[in-house]
């Protein structure tokens, strides 16, 4: 059995692989419409969003999908721990897509489920099927992953999203990042130096957007993470950051792309949606294409996911309030390496 916890567990051929069953799906989708039939597919979204692009995406393969967004139609109302609601919904579903609040709870699910686990976020750590969806765009709209300027804007230390994209595009050759945020908001020191550092990745830090718009193929927004922090009233500060408009992209190639995750707050005006740059809900279908070959292959696989993983028990506790391991019930410590250095196996933060 095989998950989907972290981008980095596909390989660059197997990214390949997924684009090119995406685009076959999306030119030839009648091939696709029984792949599904009889099967189950567990939604379990502990946060809202983004189920319904797995739904419908399980849906158009003719299967039949289960689940709750939110908790309290859940039995976590109840009281039920993460760990046994997996060991259930595992018995009745035959693949599981999950997002929840707690960093590294897909990992925990996946060390105790019967069926395969896709990982549709985990607080502010990782968001692998958000990748699918944007290499893809980037792929079609610009025919390539490698040599390009990819500005980042908004909320680099909480965006999920970001952290799962940097990972996918350091992988491939001459990508430079322009990394634009709030100070408060910079990704953390740990993730630039295992992600960029250690890596030769080359990275600038910068204030505006306008500063560098006409470098950019690609221009990354996101939302401010508002349920992430811990201070409301630095929510307020710094939720009206950016806001992208026409005028601060008339310098940009007219090949540039913009994207976004979704959803969108205030940070593009809706007047960049209907001109050339505008990517966002491309993206949105790129994102249930990769799902649907995402699945398909999942339930292929044969892999012990765990040999893969080196995961080792610790007597160490994680510091990380929003870890997984610090608030429920029986997950138990583990850690494993990066980079040489010891980290929590759930949320990879170091010990
Ligand atoms: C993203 C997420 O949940 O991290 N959205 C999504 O998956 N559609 C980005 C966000 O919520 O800002």
């Amino acid at each position: 059995m095989r998950h989907l916890i972290d981008i980095t567990e596909l390989t660059i051929n197997e990214l390949e692989k997924l684009m090119e069953t995406a685009i076959d799906i999306d030119e030839h989708g009648e091939k696709y419409a029984h792949a599904m039939e009889g099967k189950i597919l567990a939604t379990l979204f502990f946060e809202p969003r983004t189920r319904l692009s797995f739904e419908a995406a399980f849906i158009k393969m003719g299967g039949n999908v289960i689940g709750f967004d939110n908790t309290i139609s859940s039995s976590t109302a109840k009281g039920e721990s993460l760990i046994d609601t997996i060991k259930t919904v595992s018995i009745y579903a035959d693949i599981i897509a999950m997002r929840h609040f707690l960093e590294g709870a897909a990992f925990a699910a996946a060390l105790n489920s019967s069926c395969p686990i896709i990982n549709a976020g985990d607080g502010g750590h990782c968001h692998p099927t958000q990748t699918l969806a944007d290499i893809l765009t980037i792929k079609r709209e610009t025919g390539r992953l490698d040599n390009l300027t990819i500005g980042v804007c908004g909320d680099l230390k909480y965006g999920r999203a970001v952290h799962s994209l940097i990972n996918a595009l350091s992988r491939y050759k001459n990508n430079k990042f322009i990394l634009i945020s709030p100070p408060e908001l910079t990704l953390t020191d740990n993730y630039v130096k295992q992600v960029f550092d250690d890596n030769g990745i080359c990275y600038e830090r910068c204030n505006s957007i306008e500063e560098k718009v006409n470098s950019f193929d690609i221009l990354y927004m996101t939302r401010i993470q508002r349920e992430r922090f811990d201070d409301a009233a630095m929510y307020e500060r710094l939720k009206n950051s950016f806001e992208l408009n026409v005028d601060m992209i008339k310098n940009a190639k007219p090949t540039m792309r913009i994207l976004h995750p979704l959803p969108r707050v205030t940070e593009i005006n809706t007047n960049v949606d209907n001109g050339p740059h505008a990517a966002y809900f491309k993206q949105v279908k790129n994102g249930m294409l990769m799902r649907m070959a995402l699945i398909l292959d999942l339930l292929k696989q044969k892999d012990n996911y765990y040999e893969n993983f080196n995961i080792l028990d610790t007597e160490k506790k994680c510091q990380n309030n929003k870890c997984v391991v610090n608030s429920e019930r029986n997950v138990n410590n583990y850690q494993k390496k990066i980079e040489g250095q010891n980290v929590c196996a759930y949320c990879e933060k170091e010990f």
